[in-house]
This record gives structure tokens, sequence and C-alpha cells, in this order.
């Protein structure tokens, strides 16, 4: 198969580039193709002649799209929309990454793929608006939803609580949300089981398990043989721009129709540490 990745450059992209072997992969950053710009993906993709197109690309910016709407509809709504019209023009199946903030965390189960929407922050309504513009605009689409994503191709959440943790006695980590860490390498193999499956419809793909922020941070250190004390927040208390749910667990159960189970964020952890290491030759 011939595979398009748009958005190669991102955290997910670089893993998705570096452990995809058996099919032919075009690789695409924005310098490839503005995927604002229909006629920059039009011309991206006919070269590229694609079975598969994986979308990647976005402005995923929380904070910085309550500032900038007008650019986070362009990227992740118009953009998507570009490349489900090309998508379709060229009979290509499209493979949307989506994310957990579509919801407002009210719930007190794991999010199944057929829940209403109710996003709290600009980013979230964007993508709202590009899971709406695939569905609307492509032929044959899957959406994966995912969300708190760590790796090593670029600095992730992880890594930055590492790095303050040379630099800081005592962090402070909020506490009162809960998610789900997803790894990036994981979530690549999980993107290349299913296009290799054929699956379609909306998908959640994440680690299993749940925690906080906060918990995540303690993992992370101990994992990496740190004593660094982390102290637990409230979100009101690190008053970012951009609200968040409280609570946006993913379930896992639509996966099992394609035979595929995420480790623990915990075993993902402990790998991403290996990775790091061998990446960056510190901590
Ligand atoms: N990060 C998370 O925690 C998280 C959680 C849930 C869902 N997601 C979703 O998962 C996907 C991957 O996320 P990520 O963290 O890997 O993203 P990322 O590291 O921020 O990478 C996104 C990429 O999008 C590209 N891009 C931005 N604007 C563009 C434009 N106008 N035209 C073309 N390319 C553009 C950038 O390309 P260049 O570098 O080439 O400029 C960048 O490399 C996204 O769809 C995101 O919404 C992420």
């Amino acid at each position: 198969m011939r595979i398009l990745i748009i958005g190669s450059n991102g955290l997910l992209g670089r893993d998705l580039v570096e452990d995809w072997t058996g099919d032919d992969l075009i690789p695409a950053s924005s310098r490839d193709a503005d995927i604002r710009e229909i006629r920059q993906v039009r011309q991206l993709a006919a070269r590229a002649h694609p079975d598969w197109i994986i979308l990647t690309a976005a402005y995923t910016d929380v904070d910085g799209s309550e500032k900038n709407p007008d650019h986070a509809f362009a990227v992740n709504c118009e953009g998507t929309r570009n490349v489900s019209i090309v998508a379709r023009e060229l009979g290509a199946k499209l493979c949307y990454l989506s994310t957990d903030y579509l919801f407002n965390g009210a719930s007190d189960r794991p999010y199944e793929p057929d829940d209403p929407v109710h996003p709290l922050n600009v980013y979230g309504a964007s993508k709202a608006a590009g899971e709406r513009a695939v569905q609307e605009q492509a032929g044959d689409w899957l959406i994966a939803r995912t969300s708190w994503l760590f790796g090593a191709t670029r600095t992730s959440f992880p890594e930055k609580i590492l790095l303050a943790a040379d630099s800081q006695p005592e962090l402070r980590v909020v506490a009162d949300q809960i998610g789900s860490p997803t790894y990036t390498r994981d979530l690549a193999t999980a993107i290349r089981e299913l296009v290799r499956a054929d699956a379609r419809g909306i998908l959640n793909l994440t680690n299993s398990g749940s925690c906080s922020r906060f918990e995540f941070a303690k993992e992370t250190l101990r994992r990496a043989g740190r004593s660094t004390q982390v102290s637990p927040i409230t979100s009101a208390e690190a008053g970012r721009p951009a609200r968040r749910p409280a609570y946006s667990v993913l379930s896992p159960k639509a996966l099992g129709r394609y035979g595929i189970t995420m480790r623990t964020w915990q075993e993902a952890l402990t790998a991403f540490l290996v990775d790091l290491r061998r990446r960056r030759k510190l901590h």
C-alpha cells in the first residue's frame, strides 16, 4: 500500500514514519503542503497517489487555541476538510487523528465512540468540527481518537517533568484531570494494524488504565529513579487559559473487534524512558 502521512514532523508523525515497514510511506510536513490550502494538498496527494492518507497534522496548542481561535479552526477544521475532499477525489481512505478534548468530562464511565461531544475549549471544538468535516466530505474514513500523547521524538509531558525536576526542588501538578496517557509508538503500531485491517468508523486508541496528571508525573519520576517531590494542585490553581475536562478516559471496547489491545500506560512509560535515554543520552 501507499500511505501518505500528513503531519510527519510531529510527535506522533515521526513515530509513524520510523516504525512503519512493509508499505510505501510518503511523509509530508507543512513544508510539503499547508493543509489550509487545498491546492497544495491536491498537488501533494496527486504526486503521492496514496491508498491511505493518515492526517496527524493539527494545531495542537490547547491554550494557544483560546487566544487564536481563527487559526485553530483554519487548520483543524478547514485543513481537515481540504484533506477529506482530496481523499475523496482520489479514492483514498482517510485516517483522522482526534482527541479526548471533544468531551466535557461529566461522564462517570469511559467515553464510547457514539457518546455526544461537548468540547470545553476552542481546540476541542475545532477538532470536533474536523471530525464532522471528515464524516461529511471523505468517502472511506477512520477516526482514531486518542489522549494525552507522550513520546520521545519531541519533548512531551514526562520529559518536561524530568527537565523541571533538574532545576526545581518541588513540582506542582494538577490532580483534578483524569485521562489515559498514550505512548506515540504504541499508537503508531495500533494505527498501522487498523490500516492493514481496513478499519472504518470511530475508534478509541489509548494505552489502558487512567490517572491524573499528578499521578502521571509522580510515576514518571519514580520510574526514572528521581526523588523530587510532587504536590497536587487544582486546575484553578494552575490557571491555564483553556478549560480541560476533569475526566476524559476513552473506552477501548470497540477496538476488540480488531483484536487489538494496548498495554498499560505504566508499561508504556517504562518503554518510553528507555527510548528517551537512547535518543537524548540523558536522565
Ligand atoms: N498531543 C496530544 O496530547 C494529543 C492528544 C489527543 C489527540 N491528539 C491529536 O493527535 C494528532 C497528532 O498530535 P501530535 O501531538 O503528534 O501533534 P504535533 O506534534 O503538534 O504535530 C502536529 C504537526 O502538524 C503540522 N501542522 C500544523 N499546522 C499545519 C498546517 N497548516 N499544514 C500542514 N501541517 C501542519 C506541524 O507540521 P510541521 O512541524 O511540519 O510544521 C506539526 O508537525 C493531532 O491530530 C492531535 O490533534 C494529540
